[in-house]
Parts: structure tokens; C-alpha cells; sequence
């Protein structure tokens, strides 16, 4: 343990520079949009062309200073290796220091990627996490199958119940790890509160923000220590890419970069392009989804054929409070609702949908409906359903950025479809 590349990475005393950077300028001054755009853009010095070139290569020339950082373990600041590091990456991932106000930050292969290097890499043999049965199921499978195998544990909890969360702190504790809103119920975890038990008891928070994204809540200025992202949701939002990120202090992510390299979970370049490309309109894209959903919510609120909309923006929210101070009007682009007739009548408003696109995944442009109880909920029988709240009929929407009057229009007729007489599903 005292070769040098450990020393480098752990060195408490090592001044840490916010990046690695390709172009030093910072954009802290901004606002989202304008983050979006220019942030983290490399144009090229050779030619002078505007916007980040693919820099698809494998390796690079090595010279004296890449010796010089192979030797001192600096690896992370120079072109070596593209598993390492590569301009694509550095690029895009200086787009998203910048929107999540972070020091630094990785893109991964896939959000699990992610997850799964950033735990790895904060905890250690003996370690134990509090966790919440609220999440996702790759991530619940990667804490409840694979963790003990490392000599770990997880204890899972409620992503709402503070005293319980606290119960559920041991001794051997490092990790509080939630997603700041939870699927399908959109239950929103209390970040400020987490925070303040995580000093209390000198614990690590890391919250998995895919469902609201950097846009609608900044997790790392409320006090978190480590975002994650799946990027193959709202932040690359066009469905044709899979991604992940981790954001936050530049000592805890030289952390995870060497994880990351041993996992090998690293972000191709070409995908780096797309999601770099994609981020450009990415707070134009997320404004959109936020009013649609809000719209939308509120239209199926009143409609008569609608049992119940989950969604933090309607004040029939339990949360709403909490969803007003955390998400400042910026309620994300996500609904559940339960349709009268139960799951039958919930694959029948499906068939008669025509613009939202029955899929699983989420954050893309276009609108993607699935139903919990055979898509994300499928692994629990149906009493387990029905104890976490997947009741009869539940729909869940990912709203996309098409014409709010199209999408309203949309769901009239097939709901009026589902209940006229004699219609054959
Ligand atoms: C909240 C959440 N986190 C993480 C993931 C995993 O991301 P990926 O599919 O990019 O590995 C997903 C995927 O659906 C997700 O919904």
C-alpha cells in the first residue's frame, strides 16, 4: 500500500485542482442553459473547428510527462489510455461538473457502471450501507446479491422515514445511499435531512438523481457527497445511448477513477460525443418535460376514470411540501397514475395510446409508458406489489417534450376509448 500512485490518490495534503480540464475556463457564473451549451466544449486547436471532435482512439503517444504521471500514478491527468481517460470524456464530463456544481466527475459504459464502481470504490471489506427498498432493481439486485460477497451488507429501509433510516445505522455504517425520487411512486427522499444524519454519524450520502437530474435538483449543493446518474435517461434524453455518471469532490472521484479502470466500465468515446451533443439542449429539454408532466398530471387529476396521480407537483402529493422546498417548482418529467378497471383496462389505454411509445426506460424526447407490475416490479408476487404500493392499474409515464395540447388530446381518446362499450382491447 505505499506505492506511489496510492500515496497520489490518497494524499489528503495534495492540492486537488477541480477537473481534469481541457480548457480551464470555468462557467460558474451561468445558468443551466448556457452551461449546457458551452461548458466542457473542446473546439480544436489544430483546425479550429467549433465543437468537440470524436477523439476516437484507444491510446495515445506517450512522452515524459505520461511516464512521468504512470510513474506517480497521476494517470487521471494525462492522455495515456482511453479506458483511462480520453478528450471526448474529459469533455463531456466537464459539461457535467459544471451543471451539477461539482469538482469533478466520470462518465461510465452504463448508469449501473456507475453505481457499482462508486460503491465499490467508497466501501470497504466489513462495510455496511443503509439503503431504501424504494429503488432501482439493478441497483437493489448489485446491493442485496453482490455486496456480501465482498464482505459487505445493506440494510434497506424507507426512503421517506428519517427515524428509520437512523434505526438502521450500525456501527460499521459508511453509506447512505437513496435516489432523490424514487420509482414507480415518486416518493421524494428528504436530501437535507440525509445529509445532516450522514454528519451526525459521519456517513457518506450518495443519491442516485437519474428521476430529476441536476436540472430540477442540484444534490451536491444541498450537502451530498456523491451524485450518480443513469446518462441513458433525461441527460442524454434521446433514447440511443446507455451511460452513467458520478459527480462531486474532486478527492472522492479520484477515488472511483481507479475502480472504474478496474471494473472497466469506461465511456466510449463516440458515446461521449452523443451525450456531450445531447447535453446541449439538455435544461431546454428538461424545462419542457417539467411543464408537460405538470400539465399533464393535472389533466388526469381531473379526470373522472382516474383513480389516483402520483406526482410531487399536485398538492395531493403527500410530499408536496417537501417537493415545493427541494425541487423549487421543478417537479420532473415523471407520472404514475392508476386507471379505473385495473390492470386490464391499463394494457387497454396502452393500445389506444398513439404518441407515447410503450417501452421501459425513461427521459427520453418522446413519451415512454410501461406498467410496473410486469416491467420494473415483475421479480415481486403480487402480494409484495401490493404491499410497497404497485396497486391494480398502475401506469407509469415518462412525459416527452411533445405539444402538451397532442399529449392531452392523446390521452382523452384513448381513455374515452377504453370505456366505451364494446371496445376490444
Ligand atoms: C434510477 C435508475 N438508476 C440507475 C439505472 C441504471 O442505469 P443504466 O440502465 O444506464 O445502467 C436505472 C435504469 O433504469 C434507473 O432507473
Amino acid at each position: 500500500m505505499n506505492d506511489k500512485k496510492d500515496i497520489w490518490l490518497n494524499d489528503l495534503k495534495r492540492k486537488r485542482e477541480k477537473g481534469p480540464t481541457l480548457q480551464p475556463e470555468s462557467h460558474a457564473e451561468f445558468k443551466d442553459s448556457t452551461k449546457s451549451v458551452h461548458a466542457g466544449q473542446y473546439n480544436d486547436p489544430n483546425t479550429n473547428a467549433l465543437g468537440t471532435p470524436i477523439y476516437q482512439c484507444s491510446t495515445f503517444y506517450l512522452n515524459e510527462s505520461s511516464y512521468k504521471a504512470i510513474e506517480e500514478g497521476r494517470g487521471r491527468d494525462e492522455m495515456i489510455y482511453s479506458r483511462y481517460g480520453n478528450p471526448s470524456q474529459w469533455s463531456v464530463q466537464e459539461k457535467l461538473s459544471s451543471l451539477e456544481n461539482a469538482e469533478s466527475s466520470i462518465v461510465f459504459a452504463s448508469g449501473m457502471a456507475a453505481i457499482s464502481s462508486t460503491l465499490l470504490a467508497i466501501l470497504d471489506k466489513g462495510s455496511h450501507v443503509v439503503s431504501s427498498r424504494d429503488i432501482y432493481g439493478g441497483t437493489y439486485n448489485f446491493l442485496y446479491e453482490d455486496l456480501y460477497r465482498y464482505g459487505m451488507s445493506v440494510t434497506f429501509t424507507s426512503p421517506t422515514d428519517m427515524g428509520a433510516i437512523e434505526a438502521a445505522i450500525q456501527d460499521d455504517t459508511k453509506v447512505l445511499y437513496f435516489e432523490a425520487l424514487t420509482n414507480p411512486l415518486l416518493k421524494i427522499t428528504p436530501l437535507e435531512d440525509l445529509v445532516a444524519l450522514g454528519k451526525k454519524y459521519n456517513l457518506r450520502v450518495i443519491i442516485d438523481n437519474t428521476f430529476l437530474t441536476p436540472y430540477n435538483v442540484k444534490a451536491l449543493d444541498l450537502g451530498v457527497d456523491l451524485v450518480v446518474n443513469s446518462a441513458t435517461k433525461y441527460l442524454n434524453g434521446h433514447s440511443d445511448l446507455i451511460g452513467g455518471t458520478v459527480s462531486g469532490s474532486r478527492k472522492l472521484i479520484d477515488r472511483i477513477w481507479p475502480q472504474m479502470l478496474k471494473n472497466g466500465g469506461s465511456m466510449d468515446p463516440h458515446a461521449c460525443f452523443l451525450l456531450e451533443r445531447s447535453l446541449k439542449t439538455f435544461a431546454l429539454r428538461m424545462r419542457t418535460h417539467n411543464e408537460n408532466a405538470l400539465q399533464l398530471a393535472n389533466y388526469l387529476e381531473s379526470h373522472g376514470k382516474i383513480k389516483r396521480v402520483y406526482y410531487p407537483g399536485l398538492a395531493s402529493h403527500g410530499q408536496h411540501g417537501l417537493a415545493k422546498s427541494q425541487m423549487k417548482g421543478r417537479y420532473s418529467g415523471m407520472i404514475s397514475f392508476e386507471i379505473e378497471g385495473g390492470n386490464e383496462n391499463a394494457h387497454c389505454l396502452l393500445s389506444h395510446l398513439k404518441l407515447p411509445k410503450e417501452a421501459t426506460s425513461l427521459g427520453g424526447v418522446e413519451s415512454l409508458i410501461s406498467l410496473p407490475y410486469n416491467t420494473s416490479q415483475a421479480s415481486l408476487t403480487k402480494e409484495q406489489q401490493k404491499a410497497i404500493g404497485i396497486n391494480e392499474g398502475l401506469i407509469r409515464l415518462s412525459v416527452g417534450i411533445e405539444d402538451i395540447e397532442d399529449l392531452i388530446a392523446d390521452f382523452e381518446q384513448a381513455i374515452n376509448n377504453v370505456f366505451k362499450k364494446q371496445t376490444v382491447c
